[in-house]
């Protein structure tokens, strides 16, 4: 269990203060796979770097379980030196550019963390050996970090940061630098390490894409403060901040209908063009067909798209709803009803 109360950071700079963290509170689950999304200068990094003591945060606390509550005060911190170093080892960090060291093999990056903490040559050895089968890179043990693909590289990083066996995982956009591919590999590897080892990751992103496919909650940060956090599904399912909005539909394939909608002639006549949200209380029944017989209206689904998080399936639909007015206003409070969200996005 993670909790932030209160977390103050600002940088003075000559011209100007950045209040880079503003009073963020968060509570994280152990075991939890939570995100941070925000643009680029929301403080998702400052936030990430006070939470080893990295950046010591100007004022709040932070609980992290089995070193109970460490408060700051004016940028000193009521916790002693060895219980600091304790706990920064008891987190692990990945980055975008990896942060390797280019004139080490694998090996003795994976086995730099391990050097003084007491283990033989040989413990540390088979540990290494141990953390390189888990992240599938075993045959790469002797190779430069220059012979190896972005996704290895990360993965070299992911092992390094595991080595102390950690029980929280902070990752600082560690996808934003790989192809799609090697994306997809690197989330299926901390989700299998989370699953496996039950480590908590706080991931930072800026693409929600990566919350969707991977996340149980979500924070969305902007100019230092959370403006909105919760269940990932219930945050793409029904966003209220404008911010969370245009993350979510920076990752959705419904956001083309905005072209098509530049394109009038798409839209007929005496029609009302609709987004359709489904959720788990409406996903799987037949609404659509049903409004068509029992209102008489025409319904031609121009976008639509089905998502899985967390298991669970949302679903999205781009349709106009065709017919006399108020067959159509009834079919549209049908839907209200039937548990579907719908938000008019156009008058023909
Ligand atoms: N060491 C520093 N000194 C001064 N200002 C800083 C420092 N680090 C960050 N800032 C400022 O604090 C604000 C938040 O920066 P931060 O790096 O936390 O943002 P971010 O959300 O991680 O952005 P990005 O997505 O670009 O990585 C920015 O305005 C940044 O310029
Ligand atoms: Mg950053």
């Amino acid at each position: 269990m993670i909790n932030i109360e209160h977390l103050d950071k600002t940088y003075h700079l000559k011209n100007a203060d950045v209040h880079a963290v503003d009073d963020v509170s968060l509570h994280i689950e152990s075991g939890q796979i939570y995100g941070v999304i925000g643009y680029s200068g929301a403080g998702k990094s400052t936030l990430v770097r006070c939470l080893n003591f990295l950046e010591i945060p100007d004022s709040g606390s932070i609980e992290i379980e089995g070193f109970g509550k460490v408060s700051a005060n004016q940028g000193s911190l009521d916790i002693s030196q060895k219980k600091l170093r304790e706990l920064r080892r008891s987190i692990g960090m990945i980055f975008q550019h990896f942060n390797l060291l280019d004139r080490s093999t694998v090996f003795d990056n994976v086995a730099y963390p391990l050097k003084y903490t007491g283990l033989s040559k040989k413990e540390i050895e088979t540990r290494v050996d141990e953390l390189l089968d888990l992240v599938d890179l075993a045959d790469k043990k002797y190779v430069y970090p220059s012979q190896l693909s972005g996704g290895q590289k990360q993965r070299v990083a992911i092992a390094r940061a595991l080595s102390n066996n950690p029980k929280v995982l902070l990752s600082d956009e560690a996808t934003s630098a790989l192809d799609p591919d090697a994306t997809e590999s690197i989330l299926k590897l901390l989700r299998d390490l989370n699953k496996r080892l039950g480590i908590t990751i706080i991931l930072i992103t800026h693409e929600m894409s990566v919350i969707k496919s991977i996340a149980n909650r979500v924070a969305v940060m902007e100019n230092g403060k959370v403006v909105e956090e919760g269940d990932v599904y219930d945050i793409f399912a029904n966003p209220k901040e404008e911010i969370t909005k245009k993350f979510i539909n920076s990752s959705s394939a419904l956001s083309n209908i905005t072209k098509l909608i530049e394109n009038k002639t798409i839209i007929p006549t005496d029609s009302k063009l609709v987004k359709l949200t489904f959720t788990r209380d409406s996903v799987g029944s037949a609404t659509i067909s049903k409004i068509s017989r029992e209102y008489n209206v025409d319904v031609n689904i121009m976008l639509a798209n089905v998502d899985v998080i967390n298991a669970d399936a949302l679903g999205g639909i781009i349709a106009s709803i065709e017919g006399a007015k108020e067959n159509v206003q009834r079919a549209i409070d049908f839907l209200h009803e039937s548990n579907v969200k719908v938000e008019v996005i156009h008058h023909a």
